[in-house]
């Protein structure tokens, strides 16, 4: 019994396959970085309008993969939120069409718990016996969002606290704009910092007084100042420059993990909870990947990298949750909703 998931909140146009014991069948992704990266970020009118030229052949490309008939697949698990408005209009009008074309059941997924839900992907197939890391820290990081979460259940979320501007991903996207370097700025900073040799520059923390909330608009502002006094002041060499970018890169990506980390963990021990799991776009950083894994005071789970920035699998996974469940919605009602959280 498959479940297909359709993906397309932001700049993905992705669909994924699972079985109903949460077997991997098929992954399909287009992204859209050639369309966005000329203007250093996503033009959400250029986004809807390829998603609209992409859904149909990925979807096709996903039956294909998966050796499916159409006939096969018994419910359609659609991203409803949060995320760009005729995007999402996008993905959930061709779920709609396709659930009652078949007339199978369709099922709403909120992209933040679909990240999530990636975290429990182990050698392609969703597990669904990890019931003893409840109660646990869910810490999610993407170009939009960076929550936490209590997790009390597969399909248990409480939003413990927020970003009051920038999410990471998007401080990350930010400074890459900063530092003259293009998008998508996360896995260009990552490797910008890897040729660090250590020069030691610090940028500052965000701390705020609950250990749940976040702020990464000043950090963004102090990384612009910092590039303005070691390379646009200065009159350098092309050596020079790539050497003071490395450097404010690295010290950039030290004092996100320092707050993501420091405040995580905290977090977690007033909740009792022994595990972290993270996931979002920017769990895909190999240095916080680290860091986080040789943290001997929790347990962190990541998704594998692939399953990390947006895919249909994750919604496939978080889809067949609800599909156990019967948790479906009927196509008359559902409706995207561009600022849904977790509550
Ligand atoms: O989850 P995602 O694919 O889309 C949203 O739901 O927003 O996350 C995209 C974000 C972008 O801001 C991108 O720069 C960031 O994830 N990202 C990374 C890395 N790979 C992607 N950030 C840091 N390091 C990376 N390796
Ligand atoms: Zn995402």
């Amino acid at each position: 019994m498959p479940i297909l998931g359709i993906e397309t909140s932001c700049d993905e146009t992705a669909c994924g396959i699972v079985d109903q014991d949460g077997q991997i069948l098929a992954n399909v992704v287009a992204s859209q970085i050639e369309t966005h990266a000329p203007y250093g970020g996503i033009i959400p009118e250029l986004a809807s309008r390829a998603h609209i030229i992409n859904i149909h052949k990925v979807v096709k490309q996903a039956i294909i993969n998966s050796k499916l008939k159409l006939s096969d697949i018994e419910a359609i698990a659609v991203t409803n939120g949060p995320g760009l408005a005729g995007s999402l209009l996008v993905g959930l009008n061709f779920a709609k069409g396709f659930s009652s074309s078949l007339n199978i059941p369709l099922i709403g997924v909120n992209h933040l718990e679909g990240h999530v839900s990636a975290c429990f992907i182990d050698e392609d197939k969703f597990d669904f016996s990890k019931n003893d890391i409840f109660p646990c820290i869910s810490l999610i990081i993407s170009g939009g969002h960076t929550e936490l979460v209590l997790m009390k259940e597969y399909d248990s979320f409480t939003m413990l606290g927020q970003t009051r501007d920038d999410a990471v991903g998007e401080a990350f996207d930010k400074v890459s704009r900063i530092l003259g370097l293009g998008y998508p700025g996360g896995p260009i900073i990552e490797n910008w910092a890897k040729k660090s040799v250590g020069k030691n520059y610090t940028l500052p923390r965000s701390w705020l007084k609950d250990n749940s909330e976040f702020s990464f608009s000043g950090l963004k502002t102090a990384t612009k100042n910092l590039a303005q006094q070691k390379i646009y002041d200065r009159d350098l060499s092309d050596d020079q420059i790539a050497l003071e970018i490395s450097e404010i890169s690295n010290a950039f990506q030290e004092s996100v993990l320092d707050v993501l980390m420091t405040k995580s963990v905290q977090v977690a021990k007033e909740f009792q909870c022994e595990t972290i799991l993270v996931s979002g776009g920017v769990a895909a950083n190999g240095y916080l990947r680290n860091n986080f894994e040789n943290n001997n005071d929790i347990n962190a789970i990541f998704p594998e990298r692939k399953y990390c920035t947006d895919n249909g699998i994750m919604i496939a996974c978080r889809g067949l949750i609800d599909f156990r469940n019967k948790l479906f919605v009927s196509p008359e009602s559902i409706k995207v909703n561009p600022q849904l959280n977790i509550t």
